[in-house]
């Protein structure tokens, strides 16, 4: 499609946000106020653990070679530095440990850390409006595998992936499943992921069924994608730092860190 280069205003302003996205297709959005999910939640583990939950929803495993280690007892893996600032740390491992438990079971070569938000989006006719972002530095040497992503909690699909590097240095913003029945896959080259850029999803219902999700990099509009039946389903909000799988192999052996702030969560209510 064509489609200028667009700012989503909503940087702390609700009034602002909802003029900028009635601009577009959202237009019955634009008289709706927003309202704030989740913002704030990084500035200690109080607030931290009242918004998240460690490790993945089903556990630790997943389908790269990390295993999530995290707890409000056990930092290593997962902490908070300086002000704001979620860290997820991955190590190698020397010894054997198992496959993952999950599809596709490969070995277990990497500790690691992943959180889960305890809100769902929940795309319907109430919040008919989601904003999902954050800032990131990711890692993107061969067999790193960070994400930021939503994913059903009552089944798979749907799937929205906001961030996701695999072991290099683009970033795939991706929807599962689109209205042909498959993935949309926007990849965009970014300079540096190491350094702080901001990756974000507005989703908004398009029909009963199905919504439109734009995708932002900086601030910058890289995409839409339609989503076949998001609408009522509860997504999963997920930051985690897997390791090799879809990335390549062998990861580092040295330790890999993906840093988060300024995460974000906001919708409309109509
Ligand atoms: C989110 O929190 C930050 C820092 O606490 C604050 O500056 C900002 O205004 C908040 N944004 C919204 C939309 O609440
Ligand atoms: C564990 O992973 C190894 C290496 O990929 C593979 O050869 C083996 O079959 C896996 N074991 C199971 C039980 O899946
Ligand atoms: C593996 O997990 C990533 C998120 O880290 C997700 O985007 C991808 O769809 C998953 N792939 C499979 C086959 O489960
Ligand atoms: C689109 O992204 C998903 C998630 O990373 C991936 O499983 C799938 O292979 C990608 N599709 C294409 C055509 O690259
Ligand atoms: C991304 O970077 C690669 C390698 O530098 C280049 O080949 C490719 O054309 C770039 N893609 C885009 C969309 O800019
Ligand atoms: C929603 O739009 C899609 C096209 O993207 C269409 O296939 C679907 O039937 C529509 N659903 C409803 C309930 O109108």
């Amino acid at each position: 499609m064509t489609h200028n280069r667009r700012r989503f205003l909503v940087a702390g302003c609700a009034g602002v946000a909802a003029a900028a996205i009635g601009t577009r297709s959202a237009g019955a959005a634009s008289a709706a106020a927003w309202e704030t999910v989740v913002n704030g939640s990084f500035a200690s583990y109080a607030t931290l653990e009242s918004a998240w939950n460690y490790r993945y929803p089903w556990g630790s495993d997943h389908n790269g070679t990390a295993r999530m280690y995290a707890s409000a007892s056990d930092h290593n893996h997962v902490y908070l530095e300086s002000s704001g600032v979620l860290v997820l740390k991955a190590t190698r491992i020397s010894w054997d440990e198992g496959n993952s438990s999950a599809d596709p079971h490969l070995p277990i070569r990497y500790h690691s850390g992943a959180v889960h938000a305890k809100q769902h989006v929940l795309v319907n006719d109430q919040f008919p409006n989601w904003e999902v972002r954050g800032e990131f530095q990711a890692p993107s040497a061969r067999g790193t595998w960070p994400a930021f992503w939503l994913t059903g909690a009552n089944s798979w699909p749907p799937e929205s992936d906001i961030l996701e590097f695999k072991g290099d240095s683009r970033n795939w913003f991706n929807t599962y499943r689109n209205a042909n029945g498959g993935w949309s896959n926007t990849t965009v080259n970014v300079s540096s992921p190491g350094s702080w850029h901001g990756y974000r999803a507005w989703i908004t219902k398009a029909n009963a069924t199905d919504v439109d999700i734009h995708y932002y990099l900086d601030g910058n509009w890289v995409g839409r994608h339609r989503g076949a039946n998001f609408v009522n389903q509860p997504l999963w909000i997920i930051i985690n730092l897997q390791m090799e799988g879809s990335s390549g192999s062998p990861g580092p052996t040295a330790a890999t860190y993906y840093r988060a702030r300024n995460l974000y969560v906001g919708r409309t209510r109509a």
